[in-house]
């Protein structure tokens, strides 16, 4: 069993598995897709998983257009999914 941790996704409490990165976390609670395309509102989220695409976009502590898939998650980290909408 893995040790867990704490993050906020948009204003709520989600826990997930220390080492995984924020995309993982997000995944793992049924999200496919967290944000969309300025043309067309295309859905996006995990696709690459290496940082390359910058699909996974989204505000974490703060920071916006942090690539999800390559940040780890950390007890008590904010992440802001809707940053990249607009
Ligand atoms: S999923 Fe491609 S950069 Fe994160």
């Amino acid at each position: 069993m893995s040790a867990e941790v704490v993050i906020v996704v948009d204003g709520a409490p989600v826990i997930a598995r220390a080492g995984t990165s924020v995309a993982v976390a997000l995944t793992e609670t049924g999200r496919l897709a967290w944000r969309t395309t300025r043309f067309g509102g295309a859905p996006r989220g995990l696709f690459c998983g290496i940082g390359v695409c910058y699909d996974c976009l989204v505000e974490i502590d703060g920071a916006p257009a942090q690539r999800a898939c390559i940040v780890p998650v950390a007890d008590g980290m904010k992440v802001n999914t809707r940053a990249g909408h607009e």
